[in-house]
């Protein structure tokens, strides 16, 4: 039997992060920080604990990630980068704080990233590292700001389309092997885009409830170990292809369960492992999807709570 869900103790963990100042731990996650935020908040969301990080002191502190060229850094005088300017907008988005940034600046940030040429977006102007994530990165914090005019989403729709594989799933890059992340990404594109149409829907689900293993949790690729953030990854794009049933639900549930660390609170990628903010943020968001623990529903394209949808102009 699969132990409960131990929502007070994984508020308890949430709220202690930001306290582990002297630890290790805390400063080798200094370069991830925006992302923690936004993990974190929307785990606390979904448990219906939307108040217990300090509003004011979370939209100073992304606010005080912002570089003077429209995007925001992981931390205070880190580079800015495509991913963490996405969870700076989710978590203003989230605090109702939208109106606090120059959200044209922001839009020139990230439509600077898209080479009109091809359609790939660059994580951030110093690189040219490219990668479907960007184009979902893009086109989902504009989705937000409304400066979706500002881009060329046809031309990244057809990009995406050229990451499609035999399986039906979508790699990194053209010709890249399928991955249940990346697929993500590109159905979420495609679904902000209006393009699921695109999706060779029936191949592709196949190829994603294939990623059940006996134990009950997901992988993200085959051969591989399953993990709880997959929980996400997988089960956000059967939700999507409107196919969450093609997936034993209990046994999952299960395998999140059993993730969980029953003395200090959190999630970890499975049972026995160190817990971690990005393992319970997308461990609770697969059980949101799977209507499990009386958790706030999460939209599976933004993976931002259903509740807040209304607010997009989309
Ligand atoms: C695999 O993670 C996941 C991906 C490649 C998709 C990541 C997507 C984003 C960062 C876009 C923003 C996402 C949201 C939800 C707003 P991994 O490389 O850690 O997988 P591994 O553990 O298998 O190596
Ligand atoms: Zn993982």
């Amino acid at each position: 039997m699969a132990p409960e869900f131990m929502r007070e103790k994984h508020i308890e963990y949430i709220q202690s992060l930001d306290k582990k100042q002297d630890e290790l731990e805390y400063w080798l996650s200094e370069h991830l920080r925006m992302s923690g935020v936004y993990w974190g908040l929307m785990a606390l969301d979904l448990m219906g604990a939307r108040d217990a990080l300090p509003r004011e002191d979370v939209i100073e502190y992304v606010k005080s990630c912002q570089h003077p060229n429209g995007g925001f850094g992981a931390n205070p005088g880190h580079d800015p980068h495509l991913l963490y300017t996405l969870y700076a907008v989710q978590i203003l988005f989230i605090q109702g704080a939208l109106d606090t940034i120059d959200a044209n600046l922001v839009a020139k940030f990230v439509t600077s990233l898209q080479d009109p040429e091809t359609g790939t977006v660059r994580g951030d102007l110093a690189g040219d590292e490219v990668d479907t994530r960007f184009v979902y990165a893009a086109m989902q914090c504009l989705s937000i700001l409304d400066k979706l005019d500002q881009f060329d989403v046809a031309k990244s729709v057809e990009y995406i389309d050229q990451c499609k594989n035999y399986d039906g799933g979508y790699g990194l890059v053209p010709g890249a092997e399928s991955h249940a992340g990346q697929i993500f990404t590109c159905l979420g594109a495609l679904s902000i885009a209006n393009r699921l149409d695109l999706v060779d829907k029936d191949l592709l689900s196949w190829w994603l409830c294939e990623r059940q293993v006996p134990s009950g949790g997901l992988n993200g690729r085959p051969e591989k170990l399953p993990d709880v953030c997959y929980s996400w990854w997988v089960l956000s794009s059967l939700a999507i292809l409107g196919r969450l049933d093609w997936i034993d639900r209990q046994k999952l549930r299960e395998f999140i369960l059993d993730a969980q660390d029953d003395e200090l609170g959190g999630i970890a990628d499975r049972k026995g492992d160190m817990v971690d903010v990005y393992h319970t943020h997308f461990g609770i968001a697969g059980l949101s999807l799977l209507g499990f623990e009386n958790l706030e529903a999460v939209n599976p394209v933004y993976c931002l709570p259903e509740r807040l949808m209304g607010r997009l102009k989309r």
